[in-house]
């Protein structure tokens, strides 16, 4: 078995080194700018130490993109560590940047109830002492911001597959009111910023996107300030061409504008093992890739609020951190060379 895992290794670095890039240094076309081409924002989401310690990913990202998100470095623990304590000089650097560059900035996330603190974790206090440590973290982060940051996902993750609310300390301490406590707390601190609800596995159209678009219904009934749905898109190269098709349409029906704000297209999620690269995936991923950008692109422009990878390389990518290996994901490869992914999104952009 150890012999059969060394092979793959060594073949999928081979075939990450050799194969999946598309050299347009050997083509007669100058490599195309995705921000140029699209129609619609896109975004990043960058690493803080990539930022600053690898110049080719921080050329990337100004050189291809017109919107960034930060990976990790808004989020509750990274901002505001301890009670009395707010840390902002991480995000600031990204915000610089973003403003040197004449990008916009996607703020991630007011509230995950996995990127709690330990502080808040054990907290203790009654409700209402849980609703002004709500008010004062997402005021404080939303006023350091303002101006800076255009659109916040407000509340991330808050939905399990099923179509409940999944237990976390705030649902245990306020209710499932601080959805919207969170959207009105955030409405108040910035009334320019966009707020949107975030979510992973939409593009299955289930009961989670469903509950998802019924609180949306009743926010909007009720006046609870909400203006984007973040779809974030972290899918398996397998899922179906229509699935992505029909969640578009579906998520278009909610009026609200739509971001498609952590995409990426895994090829070794549900593969056999061990998991070898090859030409075949390379091409399904560009092609599945072209049939997200080309559904996104069917919803009607007033709410494309843009596309965003998350991450930027093969190399940096989430899918790829701690033990998680040789997934291929992105539309860069790990030396941050296009791949005929990329390719296929440029035609999918340029297709009338
Ligand atoms: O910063 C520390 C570092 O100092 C320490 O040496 C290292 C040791 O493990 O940990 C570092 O923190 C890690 C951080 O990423 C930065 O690399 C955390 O342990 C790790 O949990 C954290 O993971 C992030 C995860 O969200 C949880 O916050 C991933 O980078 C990030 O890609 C991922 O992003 C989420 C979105 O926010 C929401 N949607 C799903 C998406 C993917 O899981």
């Amino acid at each position: 078995m150890r012999y059969i895992l060394l092979i793959t290794f060594f073949l999928n670095t081979i075939f990450i080194a050799n194969a999946q890039t598309f050299d347009y240094s050997s083509s007669s076309e100058t490599p195309p700018v995705l921000k140029s081409v699209a129609p619609f924002p896109i975004g990043a989401a960058v690493g803080i130490k990539h930022m600053r310690n690898n110049p080719r990913y921080r050329n990337l990202v100004k050189e291809q993109f017109n919107s960034i998100t930060a990976e990790n470095v808004m989020k509750f623990k990274a901002v505001h560590p301890s009670e009395h304590v707010f840390k902002f000089d991480n995000a600031d650097e990204i915000i610089a940047f973003a403003e040197e560059n004449n990008m916009r900035v996607h703020g991630h996330t007011l509230l995950w109830a996995m990127s709690n603190p330990a502080w808040v974790r054990s907290y203790q206090g009654d409700k209402t002492a849980w609703k002004n440590l709500l008010k004062t973290h997402i005021q404080t982060v939303v006023k350091h911001f303002k101006g800076k940051v255009r659109s916040w996902d407000v509340v991330n993750e808050a939905f399990t597959d099923g179509g409940g609310l999944k237990k976390s300390i705030w649902l245990q301490k306020i209710g499932p009111e601080y959805i919207e406590l969170a959207f009105r707390y955030a409405h108040e601190a910035d009334p320019d910023a966009l707020l949107f609800y975030n979510d992973y596995g939409q593009e299955y159209v289930g009961k989670k996107m469903y509950a998802i678009l019924n609180m949306i219904k009743d926010f909007k009934k009720r006046g609870v300030p909400i203006h984007g749905l973040g779809m974030q898109m972290h899918i398996p190269v397998r899922l179906s061409d229509a699935k992505i098709q029909q969640a578009m349409k579906v998520a278009a029906g909610s009026g609200l504008l739509i971001h498609l704000s952590e995409l990426e297209i895994s090829v070794k999620h549900q593969m056999p093992k061990p998991f070898m690269m090859n030409e075949q995936l390379s091409r399904q991923q560009a092609e599945k890739y072209k049939t997200v950008f080309r559904a996104y692109s069917s919803i009607p422009k007033k709410q494309q609020f843009g596309i965003t990878t998350w991450n930027v390389g093969d190399a940096d990518s989430y899918r790829n951190s701690k033990g998680r290996n040789h997934d291929h994901p992105m539309m860069f490869d790990t030396q941050y060379r296009p791949k005929p992914a990329f390719k296929a999104v440029i035609d999918a952009l340029k297709q009338p």
